[in-house]
């Protein structure tokens, strides 16, 4: 299995008082490290792609390797889209497997910053998946990913962060205290007094932004005032960047992968030291217990076509593919004909949902309400739809009752 659901996971978090990481990842080797490290911690984690690192790789091709390392590790995982900067890229990144986005619209004014992430957790909640907003500003100081987060630190009002939960529904709430994006020049000051009353006022799951570099016990208090997920990423590129440099300098005639040999063990080690100081470590386990797994549902439809001819046919397939293949929490449309004459129904559509909940919010989504009532519907009077719960793949929960099974929706094909 253990793909999970991140809000379980975070719940699990707060109520026990540790921290999650969440680990930007920015190619295979950090995946592998970071998998390799959570697996050696026994700890759950979240696996984070930032929208702001997408230039350093392909984010399809990594997901697909996300997803993957998620669902073949025995440690709880979430994978989670980090700065999303809008409503597509939060699309796309469900779409490609995420269970988890953050809205970065903290550059925004409340009123527009309340605005982007409403029409975020709309989208987002229609398919399960919580959401994460940002409230004050967590500016970057130094370093690579200091780069990318320009500007001033601007402190989270607690005011402001109880209207912003409010009227958005976010899940959980990345707070600035004082911590920055990327290395650190000096031990920074944290507003821990503002982040108690944060905490106190909303009672929900937060975040911190910019985890390098902080001291054990910053990262001690923080947790005991409500941070259940830490994101942290530039100790780790440090690590693995000290780690080539090392070997290049042993190693003058090194190539490409001899000088990549020592950074999947310098992130791996970096990722242990964090589970273990965050408390993490040894919780895995007793995570699983209180999660649910994250599952897929395929929606499938069989069918036999009136009054189209075979060119009409493939027209159709081929805009149901592209028009039904964009609707939030749909992660892969696949259409097909019979393989023998005798069947009893000639074609089919396989859509993979993200989740149950997408049965319903595809749906009622108007670009299959419109596909479906004028492109579909009038030739394919012959059909049946099932809607196929995955069953989960936990060894462990193999003689318990299958909750979720299979179902018969009569949801509209399409
Ligand atoms: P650091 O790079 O400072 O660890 O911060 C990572 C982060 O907050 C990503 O969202």
């Amino acid at each position: 299995m253990p793909l999970v659901h991140m809000k379980d996971m975070l719940e699990h978090a707060r109520r026990e008082g540790y921290a999650v990481g969440a680990f930007d990842v920015v190619g295979l080797e950090f995946l592998e490290a970071v998998m390799a490290g959570v697996e050696q911690a026994g700890a759950p984690v979240i696996i984070s792609l930032a929208e702001s690192h997408f230039e350093h790789y392909d984010f399809e091709l990594l997901m697909a390797a996300v997803e993957a390392a998620a669902k073949r590790s025995p440690v709880p995982a979430a994978i989670h889209l980090d700065h999303g900067a809008s409503l597509a890229s939060a699309i796309r990144a469900i779409n490609l497997g995420a269970n988890g986005v953050m809205v970065d619209a903290s550059n925004l004014p409340l009123d527009g910053n309340i605005e982007r992430t409403r029409a975020i957790v709309d989208m987002a909640h229609g398919c399960d998946v919580p959401v994460e907003g940002e409230l004050g500003y967590v500016a970057g100081v130094e370093g690579e990913d200091a780069e990318k987060h320009p500007g001033e630190v601007i402190y989270t009002s607690v005011e402001d962060a109880s209207a912003y939960v409010a009227a958005t529904g976010v899940d959980f709430l990345a707070v600035s205290i004082g911590t920055v994006h990327g290395r650190l020049r000096t031990k920074p000051r944290l507003d821990f007094d503002r982040l108690a009353a944060i905490n106190e006022a909303l009672g929900i799951p937060l975040v911190i932004h910019g985890g390098t570099g902080l001291a054990d016990d910053q990262f001690r208090r923080l947790i005991a005032n409500g941070v259940t997920k830490i994101n942290y990423y530039t100790a780790l590129a440090d690590r693995a960047a000290d780690a080539i440099r090392e070997q290049a300098g042993a190693d003058p005639g090194a190539g490409y992968t001899r000088l990549l040999s020592g950074t999947r063990a310098a992130i791996r080690d970096e990722v242990v030291r964090c589970c273990e100081l965050w408390g993490s470590a040894g919780r895995a386990a007793a995570l699983l217990d209180h999660c649910r797994p994250w599952t897929p549902v395929e929606h499938t439809i069989l069918y036999n076509v009136e009054g189209l001819d075979e060119n009409g046919v493939e027209a159709m397939m081929r805009e149901g593919r592209a028009v039904l293949s964009g609707i939030p929490g749909v992660r892969r449309v696949f259409t097909g004909d019979a393989v023998t004459e005798d069947a009893p129904y000639r074609h089919c559509w396989l859509v993979q949902f993200a989740s149950a909940a997408v049965i319903d919010s595809y749906r009622e989504h108007p670009a299959h309400q419109r596909f479906a009532n004028e492109r579909f519907r009038p030739h394919a009077g012959d059909r049946v739809s099932i809607d196929f719960a995955e069953r989960a793949r936990d060894e462990r929960c193999e003689d318990a009752p299958n909750e979720g099974g299979q179902s018969a929706s009569g949801a509209a094909p399409g």
